[in-house]
């Protein structure tokens, strides 16, 4: 049985933190897509730590985590964070595998990340710059180096083809800068990925399966930076949905159970693109200063905005969102006035569905406003002591989503979360 924790805006809605929280009830965390364009965020003993390429169950002793075939894997950045674990008592050799199809991002793709983003001018997505599209690209050209492929004696001769074919795509780019203080890191830290524990994910997935273990799949960014489905071009490069789980873990549809979405109480997105519900006043600013929305993985500000319950109703549907777990709603606390959209006007037309290229519409969002609950919710343990402003709030996006709100996320640390 699998159940799979994702993200249903534009990243950075606290996975990390809810995947950590529910991993006590699961045998094995596995992430299933992205790179280390994630940063997910937890609390472990009140310390914080920021996890790119390790699944978050990797603070649960006798659970094991797998970081699966359709991530894109840097190895610099796995060794880094190997360490940081381990200072805090981790045994990763023990509790981390590796599948062997997972693909490898290799220093040149970072640098056709930045080639790429430098030409497109101010058109550019806003990547993170980790090399997350050049890797995918490369797996779907079928050029990619995979885990598997560190075993085979030829590995270098390998990376050697394909560093000559990266080097004229950079050559067109015009693109100058010495890249060999990478390539030196990158050669150390495959040798240290070679002692880890490399596995067949899928079948050591499955056969966990077949065994009765509980499986939570991870996902990285969100589902409006899915490739098919988000606000393209301003997306990453892989399936963020669950869809993305069963062709990145190798697992069946029928063995997915519950789908448990997260949400922000408002909206945050990092990069360009489109965000109709985008504040540019002084209440956007409140809630990237009082929500710390500066992002994890590159430390740019959040752009910060409203709920928009169209997107979150779109991604409900593309996943099949069976709970929500809404997070961060204490940064709501100050405010008197809460809004939230739940239509779009295109054209003088209004429509509650996500329109074909966002980017190239003028949208303006349609608000429904509410009082604030104006108090600390961090003072309250259950859900029938909260303001009454806050069940209106909460009743309002369970009646439009027609998904239930599960749990309110009232705070950063591992046990701060309020069971509807
Ligand atoms: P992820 O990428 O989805 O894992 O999210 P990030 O870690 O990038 O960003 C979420 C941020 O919000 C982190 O700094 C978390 O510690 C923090 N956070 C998560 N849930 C809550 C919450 O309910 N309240 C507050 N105040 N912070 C939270
Ligand atoms: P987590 O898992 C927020 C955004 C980037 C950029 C676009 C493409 O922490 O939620 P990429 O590096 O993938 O080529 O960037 O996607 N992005 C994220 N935004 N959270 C993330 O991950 C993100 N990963 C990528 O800012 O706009
Ligand atoms: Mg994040």
């Amino acid at each position: 049985m699998v159940d799979v924790i994702l993200g249903l805006q534009w990243g950075d809605e606290g996975k990390g933190k809810i995947v950590d929280y529910f991993a006590k009830d699961y045998d094995v965390i596995a992430r299933f897509q992205g790179g280390p364009n994630a940063g997910h965020t937890l609390y472990v003993n009140d310390k914080k730590i920021v996890l790119h390429q390790i699944p978050s169950g990797i603070f649960h002793e006798d659970k094991t985590n797998l970081v699966g075939a359709g991530v894109v894997l840097d190895a610099v950045t796995l060794k880094r964070e190997c360490d940081s674990v381990a200072a805090f008592g981790v045994d990763y050799r023990k509790n981390l595998f590796i599948s062997e199809r997972t693909n490898l991002i290799l220093p040149t793709h970072r640098a056709l990340d930045k080639a790429s983003e430098l030409a497109k001018g101010t058109d550019k997505i806003g990547s993170t710059l980790k090399g997350i599209g050049p890797a995918y690209m490369d797996k779907t050209g079928r050029n990619a180096l995979r885990v598997g492929d560190l075993l085979d004696k030829n590995f270098t001769t390998q990376y050697i083809k394909l560093r000559l074919k990266h080097q004229r795509l950079l050559d067109s780019f015009n693109f100058q800068e010495d890249i060999s203080a990478w390539e030196e890191e990158f050669f150390e830290a495959i040798d240290f990925l070679r002692s880890l524990k490399i596995v067949n994910g899928e079948y050591f997935l499955n056969d966990k399966i077949s065994a009765g273990n509980k499986v939570l799949a991870e996902g990285a960014q969100g589902s409006m930076l899915d490739v098919d489905f988000g606000t393209f071009p301003f997306v990453t490069s892989s399936s963020t949905i669950t869809a993305g789980v069963c062709s990145g873990l190798g697992i069946a549809p029928q063995k997915i159970k519950e789908v448990i979405g997260i949400t922000k109480a408002y909206c945050t997105r990092v990069g360009s693109g489109p965000f109709p519900t985008e504040l540019m006043d002084e209440t956007g600013d409140f809630l990237r200063n009082t929500g710390n929305e500066f992002g994890s993985t590159t430390g740019r500000p959040r752009r910060c905005g409203w709920i928009d319950l169209v997107a979150l109703q779109f991604a409900c549907m593309i996943n099949g969102v069976t709970q929500i777990v809404m997070t961060k709603a204490d940064i709501l606390d100050g405010l008197k006035e809460l809004k939230v959209c739940n239509s779009y006007k295109i054209n003088g037309e209004e429509t509650d569905r996500i329109p074909f290229q966002m980017n190239k519409l003028d949208i303006e969002p349609i608000y429904k406003s509410f009082e604030g609950w104006n108090t600390d919710i961090q003072a309250f343990a259950n859900y029938e002591a909260m303001p009454s402003q806050m069940k209106n709030y909460i009743n309002y996006l369970n009646e439009f989503i027609k998904v239930p709100v599960k749990y309110i996320s009232n705070g950063p640390g591992r046990d701060q979360l309020i069971i509807t």
